[in-house]
């Protein structure tokens, strides 16, 4: 077992608690998510993969909007809870540099995933992403991002550097602006979030 798969083997019983503690300063956790999953223009019937799931507060809303969901994290104490939140769902256990997708797809998800990737994984997930694309399909993303003014911009630093790893503060500086061009895909809407400490952002095939 990795030393990530400890990490969340020991959260997963907190993470929902967690999550909405961080964002109860920005509507708190079901507004902020519903907020992002409204702006990847999600319609009833569409495919959506979706890596990372965690324990499943973006799957549950995915479904509400009336996707049909296939969702992918490698923490089987993670999936357990999604599994409970979203019956409905398609989960599978995998890493997800490991994966090959079981089809294609009109929305690939990355919910607060790719900030706890090195910088060649993330490359690897986004062409991943792209490569799972049905023909018209966009990837939807959420994520750390520098766009917070003072003194917000401080104190996310300050989290990043203490409670995430190091490649989250490489993420949030180049991701939406370098990392997905280099992928291949071109944002065609994205917008700062969460006063500027995150970013959502759907992107098309370049
Ligand atoms: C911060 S949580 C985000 C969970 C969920 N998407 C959300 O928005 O609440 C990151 C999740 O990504 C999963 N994860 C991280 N790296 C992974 C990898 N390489 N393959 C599969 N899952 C991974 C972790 O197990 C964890 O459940």
């Amino acid at each position: 077992m990795s030393a990530e798969d400890v990490i969340y083997e020991r959260l997963a019983p907190f993470y929902d608690l967690m999550s909405r503690a961080l964002l109860l300063p920005f509507g708190g956790d079901t507004r902020f998510r519903t907020d992002v999953v409204a702006a990847w223009s999600v319609q009833p019937g569409d495919r959506v993969l979706e890596l990372g799931c965690g324990t499943g507060l973006m799957t549950r809303l995915l479904l509400d909007r009336g996707a049909i969901v296939t969702s992918v994290d490698r923490s089987e104490p993670m999936l357990a809870r999604a599994r409970v939140r979203a019956p409905e769902a398609t989960f599978l256990v995998s890493d997800v540099l490991a994966f090959e997708p079981p089809g294609r797809f009109d929305r690939v998800i990355f919910s607060y995933i790719l900030h706890e990737l090195p910088a060649a994984a993330r490359a690897r997930a986004l062409a991943l992403a792209r490569s799972a694309l049905a023909p018209g399909g966009m990837v939807g993303l959420v994520d750390f991002d520098d766009s917070a003014r003072q003194p917000v911009r401080t104190l996310i630093d300050l989290y990043l550097r203490v409670a995430e790893p190091p490649s989250a503060r490489d993420w949030a500086a180049h991701g939406f602006r370098r990392e997905l061009a280099a992928a291949g895909l071109r944002l065609v809407r994205s917008a700062p979030i969460g006063w500027g400490t995150a970013r959502v952002g759907i992107a098309a095939p370049a």
